[in-house]
């Protein structure tokens, strides 16, 4: 929580260190101690009863970090051994210099061999690779990091799990499974995307006191969303306020057998201050939606009767949830991107265009009308004609692709969420944990876009702010009942909560 809002790429943090080093004159010596310092600290604070360290150091300055913490923790009187890949004779510069200190502390230090048994208990340090990763991780390392997930240890890691890529947070062959990673100078994206957040696990950030203007001379690749800003763009509602000027949403959805998708929406939206709310669904849905939430207007939609009476009353559409892949939700669809309204799509709305469903009614579509997607990987990668591996392996040049050729302001889901509009900054929400993954999730949070729309966000605020209070909502769920077995209805009310900054 405590983590920078700016993230950046592994070369701009490179560029941050020798610019700390070089322009303000910290020695690189001390910038490495004040690293393996940082590293031994959430050593002693999360796993306080430690009494035996084992330090695998790589043949870099990440390597170097962990003979300072090696040092450290032998100081403290720990029971220490230092695992090297690269001979330390072989050691430049700083890495050199931690190197000769940990042998003054007396620092137990050995090469790694094939035949090396692992330590059957403490913690381990991972200080393999850091920044300075290129390509594929080489075999012998494979072999390291396989035995370090295999040990069943608590694992720090410095700077950044080695074998993850710094900038995508996808694996580069292997990697190693952290418990906490502790972090230096300038945020990297690839910690909080992709598989970044599970392979980090608790991220500790330090700038290394490095002055400000270190960071400044670096592009910003993402910037995290925080809920307490996005809150203060709600505007508060007038005493004379009146439905009508909090807009009227229609979710279209709920094909056979996917109504509650399209119910969890409406209600959620109407949930989140939409003024009114109507449902436009298989006549199946009908009485559910009216004893569940009879504030909002269930309208039967039977194949060729015309939706276009309420598609003309609302003032925002989302369309997608439960919507289905057949004529029924097709004819929907079309409705939809013909209506020239702010225009949320999420889940077969989205494999529908992936289609070529609706094509030339997208491309003629007025611009300046707000239109928003939501894909996750697998329907991105649908949308972008690539694969799904293409898109997590930069999912900021995904996310910035759909932008520029919808024409939209785009959300790529999964963990470290990313939200871009034609030509904006992208932004991440590192909110939200594992419990979300189960059904519904992406049907409610359609409905939360939809609700905050329609009272006048703009489109780029209103997905932000719905990302967050969505991932939010889930977390104060989360811990107060754990992950498991949420369910995408309890968030609507801990969202209202949100939203109403309670
Ligand atoms: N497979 C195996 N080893 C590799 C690979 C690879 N694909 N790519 C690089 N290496 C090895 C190099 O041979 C070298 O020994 O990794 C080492 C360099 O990695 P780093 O230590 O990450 O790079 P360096 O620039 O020295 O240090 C950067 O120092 O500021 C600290 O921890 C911080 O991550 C940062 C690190």
């Amino acid at each position: 929580k405590n983590l920078p809002q700016n993230l950046y790429t592994a070369d701009s943090v490179r560029a941050m260190d020798a610019c700390a080093i070089n322009d303000h004159q910290i020695p690189g010596a001390v910038l490495m101690k004040r690293a393996g310092r940082v590293c031994f600290g959430a050593l002693q604070s999360h796993f306080p009863c430690a009494q035996t360290v084992t330090v695998f150091c790589g043949g870099g300055n990440n390597g170097g970090d962990g003979y300072v913490v090696a040092a450290l923790a032998q100081a403290a009187g720990m029971a220490v051994q230092v695992i090297y890949l690269s001979e330390p004779m072989e050691l430049t510069g700083d890495a050199q210099r931690a190197y000769q200190y940990a042998l003054q502390e007396g620092v137990a230090c050995r090469a790694f061999t094939s035949d090396y048994a692992m330590p059957i208990q403490g913690v381990i340090v991972d200080a393999l690779l850091g920044t300075g990763l290129r390509g594929e991780v080489r075999l012998q390392m494979v072999e390291v990091i396989n035995k370090i997930n295999a040990a069943g240890l608590p694992v720090l890691s410095v700077d950044i799990p080695s074998g993850l890529c710094a900038d995508t947070g996808q694996s580069l062959g292997a990697v190693v499974q952290a418990d906490v990673t502790c972090t230096f100078i300038g945020l990297k994206l690839g910690l909080l995307t992709g598989d970044g957040p599970s392979l980090c696990g608790q991220v500790v950030f330090s700038d290394l006191e490095v002055p400000n203007a270190v960071l400044t001379g670096q592009p910003v690749v993402a910037q995290r969303i925080l809920l307490e800003m996005l809150l203060m763009q709600v505007p508060t509602r007038r005493k004379a306020a009146h439905k009508g000027d909090f807009g009227h949403s229609l979710i279209i959805g709920g094909d056979i057998g996917y109504g509650g998708a399209a119910l969890m929406s409406a209600e959620v939206c109407a949930r989140m201050g939409s003024g009114l709310t109507s449902l436009a669904t298989r006549p199946e849905n009908v009485t559910a939606a009216n004893v569940r939430v009879p504030e909002v207007m269930a309208i039967p939609i039977t194949a060729g009767v015309d939706v276009e009476e309420w598609v003309n009353k609302a003032t925002v559409i989302a369309v997608g949830p439960g919507l289905g892949k057949f004529a029924w939700g097709e004819q929907l669809l079309l409705a939809a991107l013909m209506a020239q309204k702010p225009l949320v799509i999420d889940a077969d709305g989205l494999n529908l265009i992936a289609q070529g469903i609706g094509g030339r009614v997208l491309a003629q579509r007025d611009v300046n009308i707000p239109l928003i997607l939501t894909p996750h990987p697998g329907e991105a990668a649908r949308l972008l004609k690539t694969s799904n591996e293409a898109v997590q392996n930069d999912r900021v040049a995904a996310v910035k692709a759909l932008a520029d050729q919808y024409k939209a302001t785009v959300l790529l889901k999964g963990a470290g969420s990313l939200i871009a509009g034609p030509g904006t900054p992208v932004t991440l929400c590192s909110d939200g944990n594992p419990g979300m993954a189960s059904g519904g999730m992406g049907d409610v949070l359609t409905g939360i876009i939809a609700g905050l729309m329609a009272q006048s966000l703009a489109p780029l605020t209103a997905l932000q702010l719905a990302v967050t209070l969505h991932a939010a909502a889930a977390d104060r769920l989360a811990q107060r009942h754990g992950q498991r077995g949420l369910l995408a209805t309890d968030l609507i009310q801990e969202a209202r909560a949100l939203i109403n900054g309670k």
